[in-house]
């Protein structure tokens, strides 16, 4: 198929990149853009508008999931009831996060779109750009809104959060004006998705040190999230001798360093990071009484991830009043061959260097091959592989090549050629 007219423009995802990067931005360069929270709804009002502004018919669901949706073109006869080529990621970021995780994937697809519409190529199929909510988590399990699209929340996970000071998903959807109880109102069945594309950064380092632009992920990790509960015994920190304690940060502290030193024996095939604590009370003068950590492992192979786990298990059952709560496994899943030979033919007919690889870092893509949507990612590199913090950069020259690839990719599987 020839893409040549599909001709994405840089200067203008540059500016969408820069201007969304102001919603919850802080002095340091990074974000402050949890989901929901008022940086984020007022992001999500803007690139609404700009979905509109693009042509889309846009809507949100039950789970505040933006959807905006692009009719075939009338002259192909095609139903504007067809399964859909959605492209998607999120605009929600980690506590002091960067500002390309995930805004590149959404404003990439939205100048993918345009570049589609402008260049007067007859659309096939409809196209959908989806901005899913809470991918990361500040909520729970993260993947919040591509799980609740297709009934995967677990059990009462909307009225649960990382503590009690933290939001659960159906405080925030009701401070946003929606009802959690017509969450499955967001359910959709697969078989509305003929693909889903994501564009993201790589989130590494591989793709700068070989000194190519677009990295095809041929799958993504498996990540398994634990909550840790400690129990100890709350006092004065004054009056009682140290020999008397049950201090639940000291017991917490042991098994985080124990937990490393088996995630590091496990093999460099392997990852495992306590990454939150909860203290409670949390003051000065209290010993602790309770904590909560999260505990994820990831690898691409679930039965290394169950024997890490079992190891944990032992670790946190040595511990007095401790124990390791299973919450979700999610990932470990492999991108569709055919669209990934659609992005690599992309990238040699445009002379695009490329690089096949796995993601270990977790994406809404995840969701999708399980169902049976094909499903395919394309990566850009980052700056010295830096994200999840102020310092995350990209290339423009970069960014600008890979919407290209994926403007080029959706109409080369819009066309399946
Ligand atoms: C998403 O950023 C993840 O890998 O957790
Ligand atoms: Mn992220
Ligand atoms: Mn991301």
């Amino acid at each position: 198929m020839d893409t040549s007219a599909i001709k994405v423009q840089e200067n203008r995802l540059r500016k969408d990149l820069l201007d969304l990067a102001k919603y919850g931005e802080t002095p340091g360069g990074g974000l402050m853009r949890p989901a929901l929270s008022d940086a984020d709804m007022e992001a999500r009002l803007w690139f609404q508008e700009r979905m509109r502004q693009a042509g889309l018919r846009v809507r949100e669901d039950a789970a505040a999931n933006i959807i905006g949706r692009l009719d075939p073109t009338d002259s192909t006869g095609a139903s504007k009831d067809a399964p859909c080529i959605a492209i998607g990621s999120h605009i929600d970021a980690v506590p002091n996060g960067g500002r390309f995780d995930g805004a590149l994937g959404i404003c990439g697809g939205l100048e993918a779109v345009r570049a589609i519409r402008e260049s007067g190529i007859p659309i096939p199929v409809p196209i959908e750009l989806l901005v899913l909510t809470d991918e990361e988590g500040a909520h729970f399990a993260g993947t919040f809104g591509s799980r609740a699209m297709f009934n995967l929340l677990i059990e009462d996970e909307i009225n649960r959060s990382k503590g009690p000071e933290r939001p659960s998903m159906a405080l925030s959807l009701q401070k946003i004006g929606k009802n959690p109880a017509l969450i499955r109102e967001a359910v959709r069945s697969p078989s509305e998705f003929r693909a889903f594309l994501e564009m993201h950064i790589e989130q590494g380092p591989v793709l700068e040190s070989m000194g190519v632009p677009v990295g095809i992920v041929e799958g993504i990790v498996c990540i398994s999230r634990y909550f840790i509960h400690v129990a100890g015994k709350a006092g004065h920190a004054g009056t009682t001798p140290m020999r008397l304690r049950d201090d639940a940060l000291v017991k917490a502290a042991r098994i985080i360093t124990s937990v490393n030193d088996a995630m590091v024996a496990a093999g460099p095939d392997i990852v495992g990071t306590i990454g939150e604590l909860n203290v409670y009370p949390g003051a000065f003068n209290i010993i602790p009484g309770g904590v909560q950590m999260t505990l994820e492992i990831r690898s691409m192979e679930e039965s290394a991830i169950q024997k890490s786990a079992a190891a944990v298990q032992e670790i946190v059952g040595s511990v007095a009043n401790a124990r390791l709560e299973p919450i979700l496994s999610k990932g470990g899943v492999f991108m569709d061959p055919a669209i990934m030979d659609a992005i690599e033919l992309s990238c040699r007919e445009r002379g695009t260097p490329c690089h096949r690889m796995v993601s270990g870092a977790g994406h809404d893509a995840m969701t999708f091959p399980p169902l049976g949507v094909p499903t395919g990612m394309i990566f850009i590199p980052c700056v010295e592989g830096r994200s999840h913090c102020p310092e995350e950069d990209i290339r423009w020259e970069d960014a600008a090549a890979g919407v290209q690839i994926l403007a080029d990719t959706v109409m080369r599987i819009a066309q399946n050629k």
